[in-house]
């Protein structure tokens, strides 16, 4: 009896994560993306606690036990914990939850682990304070909040933003400046695959360079989400002007591809996944030997219209997109994903 009202209780949360079609490193100067929720899922069960977070994980070997208010975020042990803890500091309340998270995403694999984990926080501890349900972009910008004081990456709003405001069956065109989110159906006879090549921890200080180099690239043409591909050779640093090619045309590739995905014309589609993964390799410089190979085979396959690095890269995975013919046997591990609505509290 005692245990089937403490069950009944219990709340479920749940996030997505999210794969990224093409764009890539162009969130954090407010340009384009055209990512999707992928139907691979963080979960927490869990009920109301005063003053503290007891968290279990099913996929680590220790606990989170902190008490309310957390101060610092960044120190918080065990490491997973972090992405917790900033959201709660970024909510401040006083009641946290008990209860245990599970996920079927890889962790540290490029497919938004952490933005799951971070929305499910917030779902959680809006409802056991009663707080009114926030709306999927405050959510978003809350849970990117907590993602700088959990980790000091300076992010962009994609991973967030997709696992929050997912839409079965569509891809979702987001422009990281204005913030509107636009769904763009995805051709039912197209098949999606991640393939993970490797964990990958978002070498900060590699990420935060090129956060800063695009900073210093706006200083010579103005704001990249704005520029012309013209305009970038007037850059003369040999670095600062790569790294601008990529972000402006990783843009007007983002545009182009949004429009073939809504024509279907995939091959389009695909050759523009394939010159962003080039672009991403050779001007941003942020793929990996692994990467490459792995990205050239599945180019090759038959049946596939184009492959990529997916996220921000040093690792996790890529992502390839084929009709129903193509044999992905050679391909090891790839997994087929479905686009899957965004986080919300199940029961
Ligand atoms: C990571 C970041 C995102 C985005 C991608 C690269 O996933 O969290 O904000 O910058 O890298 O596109």
């Amino acid at each position: 009896m005692f245990r089937f009202m403490n069950m009944s209780a219990e709340i479920v949360v749940r996030s997505p994560g999210r794969v990224n079609l093409i764009g890539d490193h162009t969130d954090y100067t407010g340009g384009m993306v055209l990512p999707m929720a992928i139907n691979r899922f963080t979960t927490i069960t869990a009920g109301p606690l005063a003053g503290a977070i007891q968290l279990t994980s099913a996929d680590q070997p220790d606990s989170l036990n902190c008490l309310l208010p957390i101060n610092s975020p960044a120190s918080t042990q065990p490491e997973w914990g972090r992405y917790v803890a900033g959201v709660a500091t970024q909510l401040n309340v006083a009641r946290g939850f008990s209860g245990s998270v599970s996920t079927t995403l890889p962790l540290g694999g490029g497919l938004s682990s952490s933005a799951a984990l971070e929305l499910c926080t917030a779902l959680m501890l809006c409802l056991v304070n009663d707080l009114p349900p926030l709306a999927s972009l405050e959510l978003a910008q809350l849970c990117r909040r907590a993602e700088h004081l959990a980790t000091g990456v300076p992010c962009g709003i994609m991973d967030q933003l997709t696992c929050a405001s997912g839409v079965a069956g569509s891809a979702l065109l987001i422009d990281c400046h204005s913030l509107q989110v636009s769904p763009i159906k995805i051709p039912n006879d197209i098949n999606i695959y991640v393939q993970f090549i490797a964990h990958r921890k978002l070498a900060s200080s590699a990420y935060s360079d090129r956060v800063t180099q695009c900073d210093q690239a706006e200083q010579h043409i103005g704001p990249l989400r704005l520029a012309e591909v013209s305009s970038v050779p007037n850059i003369t640093d040999d670095v600062l002007r790569r790294r601008a090619m990529h972000v402006v045309s990783e843009n007007e590739r983002v545009r182009r591809a949004t429009v073939a995905l809504a024509l279907q014309d995939m091959t389009t589609f695909g050759q523009l996944m394939n010159e962003s993964h080039q672009s991403l390799r050779d001007n941003f410089e942020v793929s990996t030997h692994q990467m490459d190979e792995a990205v050239r085979i599945a180019q090759q396959t038959p049946g596939v219209f184009g492959a990529r690095m997916t996220g921000g890269g040093f690792g996790g995975c890529i992502v390839i997109v084929a009709d129903s013919t193509a044999n992905v046997d050679n391909l090891e591990g790839a997994t087929l994903v479905k686009p899957v609505s965004g986080a919300k509290v199940i029961s």
